[in-house]
């Protein structure tokens, strides 16, 4: 009989020491983080599932080539290398390196957006939606309702509302529209995939239109193995062939490297139009550095040369997914509602569902984030009302698994963890609102228990 186990495709060469601490010391830690998990000391985390981004662990071949880093100012020969990878699988035209993705979405909609445009996507990643209304523009999300409902299971929950997209834009007008993305994989929304199939179409309506189509492409790997293990036609095909295929229906790319592109920084964005990639060169010049380093070490861009071709592999996707399932697969079988099925970076937890006792402006996200830290010192992100606002249409906490760090007993004690706080989930409070920065509030907000306020 085949052995079926799927392991940790690699071994262990260096590690880095854990740090406990007591259930005491954790409630102290977390008052004076004002029950903000982002303001935790991360000496403090015992597992920390806070992100994936730019948390994953390097290979020997990305640190090899990291020793290769030409740190030239202009015309680097580790940017050539760079290039050369990201074009092997985006295909477009102009590699522009930033320092993450972020910056990225800031200098694609600097150059693209006007005060009352519209920008559609399956679902904007808080830090996209911040830089489309930084400018005065509108993010839209326009997923499939099936994305809206935490429990139901569908294999592409990513998926856009193509109809939706056809309506908006005989309402608003193309002039309003200046691109199209996709978020692949979906990750306010559950890190769930786009079909093939839905790329296809929403490309048809884009092009019909004369509208650019983007992808938001950080998770363009563990997508790409979606639609091999979902997609009928699919199957036979390299996840490589598969993201290359997906990238021939854009003009265009966003990339934050600390996802798929396996490295600790980085990221990048593509464009296929001359002029439209001119002006973007040109306001990285301003903002970012030269267009062979974009705000890069020449390393970094070695890293990411190596990494984005390694993210694509199939043994490590294969065990990548598989782990996320098992996180997933022990709660729900237990009753925690999570959304379903399983992300392809990380497990949410359905925290309206979770603690159904707070109400949406008592934020139970980021209460029961805060009851996984005190419980076993477990660093979660809440992915709701505090980074939404009024836009929010879940309540979720997200326990993103960082590439190649953590190993099964990790995850079995995370399982733990959270079945002990499903338990006694009766116990745990809402929480209020104390301080709020004008946006991406969620980073630095600071709450207080509703004990405490209504004791007052
Ligand atoms: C879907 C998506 N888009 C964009 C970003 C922004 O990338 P960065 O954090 O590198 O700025 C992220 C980061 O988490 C993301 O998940």
């Amino acid at each position: 009989m085949p052995v079926k186990t799927i392991i940790e495709p690699f071994r262990i060469k260096s590690v880095e020491p854990l740090r406990w601490t007591t259930r005491e010391e954790r409630e102290q830690l977390l008052r004076a983080a004002y029950y903000n998990l982002f303001l935790l000391p991360a000496d403090d985390v015992l597992i920390d599932l806070l992100t994936d981004s730019g948390t994953g662990a390097m290979s020997t071949h990305q640190w090899a080539a990291i020793m290769e880093g030409d740190e030239s100012y202009a015309g680097s020969r580790s940017f050539d290398r760079f290039r050369s990878s990201v074009q092997d699988i985006v295909g477009y035209k102009h590699v522009i390196p930033t320092h993450q993705g972020r910056a990225a979405e800031r200098i694609l909609f600097g150059v693209t957006c006007r005060k009352g445009d519209i920008v559609p996507n399956n679902t904007h990643f808080d830090t996209t939606r911040a830089n489309v209304e930084f400018g005065g523009a509108e993010a839209m999300d326009l997923v499939i309702p099936e994305g809206r409902q935490p429990s139901l299971k569908h294999p592409f929950k990513g998926n856009m509302d193509v109809e939706a997209l056809e309506n908006l834009i005989a309402k608003v007008g193309r002039e309003r529209i200046p691109l199209v993305m996709l978020t692949v994989t979906n990750n306010s929304g559950g890190g769930q995939p786009v079909s093939m199939e839905n790329v296809r179409q929403v490309s048809k309506v884009c092009r019909k239109n004369g509208l650019p189509l983007y992808f938001d492409a950080c998770r363009f790997a563990e997508n790409a193995y979606f639609i091999k293990l979902r997609e009928l036609g699919y199957e036979s095909k390299t996840p490589k062939q598969i993201a290359q295929e997906m990238f021939r229906y854009g003009d265009g790319c966003t990339m934050s490297a600390k996802k798929d592109g396996m490295a600790n920084i980085g990221g990048f964005l593509c464009a296929n139009d001359d002029k439209l990639a001119q002006q973007e060169k040109d306001l990285l010049i301003l903002t970012e550095g030269y267009p062979t380093y974009g705000g890069l070490a020449g390393r970094d861009l070695e890293a990411i040369a190596v990494g984005i071709q390694e993210a694509l592999q199939e043994d490590y996707l294969r065990y990548r997914i598989a782990s996320t399932a098992y996180l997933g697969d022990h709660i729900a079988e237990q009753g925690v509602p999570i959304v379903q099925p399983p992300g392809g970076h990380a497990v949410y937890l359905d925290a309206r569902a979770f603690l159904a006792h707070i109400p949406q402006e008592q934020f139970p996200g980021v209460a029961l984030a805060a009851e996984l830290y005190l419980e076993g010192g477990i660093r979660s992100v809440e992915i709701g009302t505090l980074m939404f606002g009024a836009a929010a249409r879940m309540d979720l906490v997200r326990l993103a698994i960082p590439r190649r760090v953590y190993t099964q007993s990790h995850i079995d004690y995370v399982v733990e963890v959270i079945l002990e706080v499903w338990k006694n989930r009766d116990r745990i409070q809402g929480l209020k609102l104390s301080h709020e920065a004008p946006f991406l509030r969620h980073f630095t907000a600071r709450l207080e228990p509703m004990e405490r306020v209504l004791a007052r």
